[in-house]
């Protein structure tokens, strides 16, 4: 079972990274073959919007999304994680999701994978704001709904994991509690 982790935040070390660490580490225990990337450390263009994905089945622009596209479609497992950047996911999760069209192909009702790799996801998003805040102001739910518009399309069984109240840039970092809850998720799915 291979398993990608994708931090799609630019803190290495912090929440959002211990946080896919953790499921990771489940993964692991559980016999998974664990990768994890940041797609801070590539190269992603934003997309152009010239649909070529939907009629070819290809990104018209050479960078490289395409390296991280081929780690997508080589794993059983992805577990994508981003901080809430006002209430959305981050610039570079954007990116990465918009261009992803081409791991889609274009049916009458929207983009629809046709491929069984990745089976399961797990997302994971991070924010200032404590609970019930978080929810009330629709931070978390809000990042959740950008990544799920996109993973909930492929062919996967979805799991969501959040840590709210991160409102120390230094220091905060998830409960215990929590982080048991994110092995348990990986060890589990
Ligand atoms: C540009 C920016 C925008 C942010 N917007 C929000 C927000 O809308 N709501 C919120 O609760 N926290 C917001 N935060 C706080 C982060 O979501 C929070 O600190 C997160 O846990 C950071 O994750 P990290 O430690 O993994 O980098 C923002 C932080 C930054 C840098």
């Amino acid at each position: 079972m291979r398993c990608l982790g994708i931090l799609a935040g630019p803190r290495k070390g912090h929440a959002t990274d211990k946080l896919i660490d953790t499921v990771l580490e489940g993964l692991k225990e559980r016999g998974g073959e664990v990768e994890k990337i940041s797609l801070y450390d590539y190269n992603i263009k934003p997309c152009t919007g010239c649909c070529a994905c939907h009629k070819t089945g290809k990104c018209a622009i050479n960078d490289d999304y395409h390296i991280v596209r081929d780690k997508v479609e080589d794993a059983d497992v992805v577990v994508f994680g981003s901080p809430a950047y006002w209430c959305n996911v981050t610039s570079e999760a954007k990116k990465f999701m918009d261009r992803s069209g081409v791991l889609f192909e274009m049916k009458t009702m929207g983009p629809k994978r046709t491929k069984d790799k990745p089976s399961k996801v797990v997302l994971v998003a991070t924010c200032g704001a404590p609970f019930p805040l978080s929810h009330m102001m629709g931070i978390i739910p809000g990042v959740m709904r950008a990544m799920k518009e996109m993973f909930c399309r492929m062919n996967a069984k979805v799991r969501t994991i959040y840590a709210a109240g991160m409102m120390d840039p230094d220091n905060s970092l998830p409960s215990k509690r929590l982080m048991d809850k994110a092995r348990e998720l990986g060890r589990n799915i």
